[in-house]
């Protein structure tokens, strides 16, 4: 069974993970990937212009520095998003002692369903079964550097990821109560567009805004909830950037209609949205004491969250589908194994991407590759 923690050490804190991180040298398998497909096989998608027949990314998250971004490219994913950045320095949460972890423990992955939201998990700082029955519960609280520190690291790594036929996104979110900021919606949305347009000199080409954290106190982890303060934010950062920059969306988990209402009024501002982020429940130790720093409820994801994610996906397709509006669903969540990847497509995913796997089953790309090929997948693109 592989070691789940080689490329993440869920005992020692953010800092030091994104400092010395990942812990083993990666080899590339893209040259397997591509043997196992030939010229035939795989689920043919276009990502804005980047085409591909291996459509499975990294979501938003697990990368902190060039070296996850280079590792996550030779591990075979194609369109790779940077953990969320802000305008500001930030330090992830840590257990001052009273806690059983840092920002992650594992938990188990029976799946979750809207009933059973306000039932606790226990966490664990061990788990020994196969990978691919995994979930987490992740609390960082958003951390990042500030943009001085930032913008030249995205600007090296879009030129590597271009120069290995890769693609990248770079997920930004605004910071409320800033310099003295009255906290107010239109506030966020400057930081919001200001933090954008950083990502965009730095030259990323897509740009997703994080409207879904569950893992902050602030306004910012819950935007997507409000349609209203979402238009702000999403049409400001829109204005301020070049036409042909691409602005994605990242959601959290609602019901159909919701998504709907959000497509509607979102329809001119923005080019795609990615769904879901992890799902808030409460995780606790064997004692029923926090697991982690930064609040008793923190954000699941891994295996279970799938029934949820899928669920959430096949109705933003089907709004998207209903109100005709040129907005690509990316699915996420949940995805730690080949069939999990199918079940995101056939729900209407466009695109499919993973944060758990990308850390803790990073050979989930060339399990998928050697899927396609034992079932003869080969879907070309229909859109
Ligand atoms: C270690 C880790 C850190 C994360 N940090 C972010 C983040 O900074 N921004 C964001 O939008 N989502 C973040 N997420 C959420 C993921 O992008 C994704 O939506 C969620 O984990 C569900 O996917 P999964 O089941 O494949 O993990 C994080 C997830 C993980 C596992």
């Amino acid at each position: 069974m592989q070691l789940l923690d080689t490329r993440y050490k869920i005992t020692e804190t953010f800092e030091y993970n994104k400092e010395h991180g990942p812990f083993e040298d990666v080899a590339d398998v893209n040259p397997q990937i591509n043997e196992l497909l030939g010229d035939m096989l795989g689920v043919e998608v276009d990502f804005f212009g980047f085409r591909t027949r291996m459509p499975l990314g990294v979501a938003a998250g697990p990368l902190y520095n060039t070296r996850y971004m280079h590792a996550a490219a030779l591990d075979g994913f194609s369109v790779i998003t940077w953990k969320t950045f802000r305008s500001v320095d930030r330090l992830a949460h840590r257990n001052d002692g009273s806690y059983l972890g840092h920002n992650i423990v594992y938990i188990d992955g029976s799946p979750i369903s809207p009933d059973d939201l306000a039932t606790p998990r226990v966490g664990s700082l061990t788990y020994e079964q196969d990978p691919v029955g995994l979930s987490i519960t992740n609390s960082f609280g958003m951390p990042s550097s500030a943009p001085s520190a930032w913008m030249p690291t995205v600007q090296e790594t879009e030129a590597w990821m271009r120069a290995h036929n890769k693609e990248t996104i770079t997920s930004v979110v605004g910071t409320p109560n800033k310099d003295g900021a009255d906290g107010g919606i239109d506030d966020l949305a400057d930081d919001y567009a200001h933090t954008a347009t950083c990502a965009e000199e730095a030259g990323a080409r897509i740009i997703e805004l994080n409207f879904s954290c569950p893992n902050v106190s602030g306004k910012e982890g819950s935007i997507y909830k409000d349609e209203n303060n979402a238009k702000t934010i999403a049409t400001r950062v829109r204005d301020r950037l070049k036409p042909d920059t691409k602005l994605l969306i990242k959601v959290g988990y609602a019901d159909a209609a919701y998504y709907e209402a959000l497509l509607r009024s979102l329809a001119d501002a923005i080019d795609g949205v990615v769904a879901i982020n992890t799902i808030p429940m409460e995780v606790v130790d064997e004692a029923g004491k926090q697991a982690l720093p930064g609040g008793r409820t923190s954000g699941i994801c891994g295996k279970a969250i799938l029934p949820m994610a899928v669920e959430a996906v096949g109705n933003l397709a089907r709004a998207k589908r209903e109100l005709g509006v040129p907005i690509k669903v990316v699915g996420c969540g949940g995805v730690m194994a080949p069939e999990d990847v199918m079940q995101h497509l056939d729900a209407g995913a466009e695109y499919v991407m993973c944060a758990t796997a990308a850390l803790f089953h990073p050979t989930l790309p060339l399990e998928l590759a050697q899927y396609f090929k034992d079932n003869s997948v080969a879907r070309p693109l229909t859109s």
